[in-house]
């Protein structure tokens, strides 16, 4: 199926809206392409696989479990890979305070498994961590970059601290070329529809579609920095193209309000959002992260990484893809007054 001499990438999470811009990515470049995925997964593919479809061909799922060291490091074991991107987790931070033993059990865990069988199995493989800015929570500084201290607020942001550390620990303790990418919020089309921004896009589209008249939501206040997924995908490729492992902020620079989001996604589809929006106070978090804004400055110096998507273009792309999956004529409008 591969030819001898290509690179070959390992990715966790592959069938998450990352994992699979990842892997278009990385064929694009000329890797070997194999996942990780739940055994559930395969047995289930037209609704887990989705987002792989165009690219199912081209490259090789392998079944285990995060949860098992044995799994995974059979799966490593058998690919034996020169890169490998981690970036499966339990990541939606809301459930987080719902399920708080496995959403530590499985993002701690799953990661220290995942570098072990690296360093014991493949010790010259390239390593990626998916950290996150929910590390810094409640943030001490604005704009946060790599040496802003970090205060999670969720178990979704301590997992991920936990991850970043062991990462870390792998790289000055035995040498690996372990990296942390610090990514800031990041969607597109792909989103999955729990997380606030695709949640709002498919809910302008189901009014526009007359299915719906109501969306409920929570903080409208907390600021975030949004990115589009595919060029943050990038990013991560770049940094284990570095001669030495380092940590990134990968974020645009720019923050906005839930409220300013909805507000230009239902304007786009000529809606006024208070028409629309309620208020839901079970959506409300026991403890919010507030404002995050990235400082990508490192990232722009050393990879030469910068954002190409700005913040309209973004949210349009999401809403037309909504409106185009229910049938219904997006009628976005070119400019929001
Ligand atoms: N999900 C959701 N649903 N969020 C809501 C809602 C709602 O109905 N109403 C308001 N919000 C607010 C949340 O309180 C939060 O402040 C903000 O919208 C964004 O929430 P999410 O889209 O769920 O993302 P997140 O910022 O918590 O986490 C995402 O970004 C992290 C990087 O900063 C996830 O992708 C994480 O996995 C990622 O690490």
């Amino acid at each position: 199926m591969f030819a001898m001499s290509q690179s070959k990438a390992l990715i966790s999470g592959i069938t998450g809206q990352d994992g699979s811009y990842l892997a278009e990515f990385l064929l694009g470049k000329g890797y070997e392409v194999h996942g990780i995925v739940r055994r559930v997964a395969i047995e289930d593919p037209e609704h887990r696989l989705a987002r792989l479809d165009a690219i199912r061909s081209r490259i090789k799922l392998h079944a285990a479990s995060l949860e098992s060291y044995a799994s995974i490091h059979q799966v490593v074991a058998n690919v034996r890979p020169d890169e490998c991107y981690h970036l499966a987790a339990q990541s939606f931070v809301s459930y987080s305070f719902d399920d708080e033993f496995s959403t530590l059990n499985a993002n701690i865990n799953g990661t220290h498994y995942m570098l072990a069988a690296v360093k014991n199995v493949v010790p010259q493989c390239r390593f990626y961590f998916a950290g996150s800015s929910e590390m810094f929570g409640k943030a001490e500084e604005v704009p946060q970059n790599e040496r802003t201290r970090f205060h999670p607020r969720s178990t979704y942001g301590i997992s991920k601290v936990a991850g970043f550390e062991l990462t870390r620990n792998y790289r000055e303790a035995y040498g690996l070329h372990g990296s942390n990418g610090i990514l800031f919020n990041h969607e597109s089309p792909r989103r999955g529809y729990e997380f606030v921004t695709r949640k709002i896009t498919s809910g302008v589209a189901r009014v526009v579609a007359g299915r719906s008249s109501e969306l409920r939501l929570g903080n409208l206040d907390a600021k975030r920095d949004w990115g589009h997924a595919r060029e943050y995908v990038e990013a991560m490729w770049l940094m284990l193209q570095q001669e030495q492992p380092d940590d990134y902020v990968i974020a645009t620079g720019e923050t906005h309000t839930v409220r300013e989001f909805v507000e230009l996604a239902f304007g786009l589809a000529g809606l006024n959002y208070r028409d629309y929006v309620a208020p839901d106070p079970e959506l409300f978090r026991p403890a919010e992260v507030n404002v995050l804004l990235g400082d990508a400055s490192r990232a722009k110096e050393k990879l030469g990484w910068s954002p190409r998507t700005g913040f309209e273009a973004l949210v349009r792309e999401m809403v037309e893809a909504d409106c185009r999956l229910l049938g219904v004529e997006p009628k976005v409008r070119a400019r929001v007054g």
